[in-house]
This record gives C-alpha cells, sequence and structure tokens, in this order.
C-alpha cells in the first residue's frame, strides 16, 4: 500500500463522518504491521465531550479487533461543504493515543492538501518528551509495583 492509497483511504472514511456540530470532517486510515487498514471518521455528539476524533476512531477499531502494531496513519480533514482539504494534524489527544502503540522511529503520520501534496510527520516530533508506559515502570522501580512509598 502506497502512501497516496493510505491517504485516499483516509477521504473516503471522512465522507462517512458524523460532524453536525462543527462541520468539519475527519478521516483517517490507520496502517497495520501486516498491511491491514482500519478507517473511521470523527463521530460528534450533542453533548459535545462525549466526540471522537477520527484517528481515535480507526485505531480503537483496530486495537479492538486485536491489532497491536502500527506503520503509519493518513488523516484528511476540512469543512463539511468543501473538498479542498488542508494539512489535518492530529490533535493532542490522539496523539497521545499514538504514543501508547507506535512510539518506533518507523510510525509516519502522513497528511494531504487540496494539491495532493502528501507531508509525512513523525510522533517524536509532534509529542516529544511524551508521557507512556517506560515513566510507568520507573516509577514502579522506584516506589514499588503497589505504588507505595519507597523504603
Ligand atoms: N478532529 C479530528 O477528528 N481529528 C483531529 O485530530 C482534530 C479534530 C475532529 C474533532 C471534531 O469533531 C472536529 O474535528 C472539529 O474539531
Amino acid at each position: 500500500m502506497t502512501d497516496k492509497e493510505l491517504y485516499l483511504e483516509a477521504v473516503r472514511a471522512r465522507k462517512r463522518a458524523y460532524a453536525p456540530y462543527s462541520g468539519f470532517l475527519v478521516g483517517a486510515a490507520l496502517l497495520t504491521d501486516q498491511g491491514k487498514v482500519y478507517s473511521g471518521g470523527n463521530i460528534e455528539n450533542a453533548a459535545y465531550s462525549p466526540s471522537n476524533c477520527a484517528e481515535r476512531t480507526a485505531f480503537f477499531k483496530a486495537i479492538s479487533e486485536g491489532e497491536r502494531r502500527f506503520l503509519a496513519i493518513a488523516i484528511a480533514g476540512g469543512p463539511a461543504d468543501s473538498e479542498a482539504l488542508d494539512f489535518c494534524p492530529p490533535c493532542g489527544v490522539c496523539r497521545q493515543v499514538m504514543q501508547e502503540f507506535c512510539c518506533g522511529e518507523e510510525f509516519r503520520i502522513i497528511m494531504g492538501n487540496r494539491e495532493g501534496v502528501l507531508r509525512t510527520l513523525r510522533l517524536q516530533d509532534l509529542l516529544p518528551l511524551g508521557f507512556g508506559a517506560e515513566q510507568l515502570r520507573q516509577s514502579a522501580e522506584v516506589h514499588g509495583k503497589d505504588g507505595g512509598e519507597a523504603e
């Protein structure tokens, strides 16, 4: 699967997004290390806070199917009344979700614009010094596994 094909999957997923409140539709397509693609759109809610971003929809679909290893995610976002998409970087919460599964240098975040230009970023650049499992492991070493005070 090429980056362009993955991005087109994100564009397709964007058409199924549910965003009546913001009017901003986002699609994401997540590629596993086995070449499978999980796509998703943003899903909004009248109560606002239960809304979910496209990237997390794709991640949670994949994780709940047992997937754990990913190579790339493509993102396509823009106003509902326009096909003229611009680069849509993932929000901070989605970056944190990526950090959980995609800490490796190889994981790529692909965005596209209306001219069909693709831009690729690494999570390390979007979320430097991110909080992850490593911090909890270090904490467990210092405080003991029960989370109590150090001796
Ligand atoms: N949104 C995404 O789906 N992904 C992002 O990374 C940025 C924002 C959604 C959330 C909300 O439904 C709409 O775009 C406007 O913020």
